[in-house]
């Protein structure tokens, strides 16, 4: 496992950005697995920076999210489908039919992971998967608990994830308790992993994750079972990882 350390979020999005963009140079139909939430939104506005100065072409690359709210449809403000429309879609060169995200409004949602996973497979797999850490090192919406094998599938939200969301839902809107995401087993037989963890809210679950057991306690101790993962932190998310190894800072 390689472990980065920058200064800034900034210089860290701009690490997970660059690892993006060689690899839709290197293989133009790959296919990238791609988180929403907060900490992604730094490396999506480096790459639509980049792609208006002509770097990068994803117009054969396939984007597979990680997950999607239940209840809701793609069309709602909150839904995981609309952050990646205005965050990132809608201001590159993805095709349309080449953005696959679990449907959160399908009535038979296990029938919608299985779906899913077949789309997945049907792609040859994920090239490159690009992750956030939640604040109990969740992966994903695999919250504490799910074991290692996990595939796509239907989960329950926790108290914790909800209220760390909750921010992103108008006061009095119904926030969803239940979401699709891929499972660890699913994210762990992408090629490579790329993880992004930035704040001192992320200290804790970075230390758990990459410096403690492997357990299903910590989903992301899990990516330790992966032969080729980079960690990209900034130096408040590896406060605590700081005091526990001797990291090579690289700054
Ligand atoms: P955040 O979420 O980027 O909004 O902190 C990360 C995650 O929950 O995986």
């Amino acid at each position: 496992m390689e472990i980065i350390v920058k200064d800034t979020v900034d210089e860290a999005s701009a690490i997970v950005a660059e690892i993006l963009l060689r690899q839709v140079e290197e293989k133009p139909d790959c296919a990238l697995g791609l988180p929403t939430g907060a900490t992604p939104l730094g490396v999506y506005a480096r790459l639509i920076e980049d792609f208006r100065n002509g770097c990068g072409c994803y117009n054969r690359a396939h984007a597979f999210n990680l997950d999607e709210y239940l209840g809701i449809p793609g069309t709602d403000t909150a839904s995981y489908a609309f952050y990646m429309r205005e965050n990132l879609f809608r201001h590159i060169d993805f095709m349309q039919r080449n953005i696959h995200i679990p449907d959160g409004s399908a009535a038979d949602a296990s029938a919608e992971a299985t779906r899913y996973e077949t789309q997945i497979a049907a792609r040859g797999g994920i090239d490159l998967m690009f992750l956030g850490l939640g604040r109990n090192a969740h992966i994903g919406f695999n919250e504490p608990g799910s074991p290692h094998d996990t595939r796509t599938r239907r989960v329950a939200l926790t108290a914790s994830t909800m209220e760390a969301n909750a921010r992103y839902f108008a006061p009095g809107s119904r926030q969803p308790t239940h979401a699709i995401t891929m499972g660890i087993g699913t994210i762990l037989e992408s090629r490579r992993i790329v993880v992004l963890a930035t704040g001192i809210e992320k200290a804790s679950a970075v230390a758990a994750s990459l410096a403690g057991p492997i357990t299903d306690a910590v989903p992301g101790s899990a990516l330790a079972r992966h032969a080729h993962t980079t960690i990209v932190l900034d130096r408040d998310a590896a406060h605590e990882l700081d005091r526990i190894l001797a990291l090579e800072i690289d700054a």
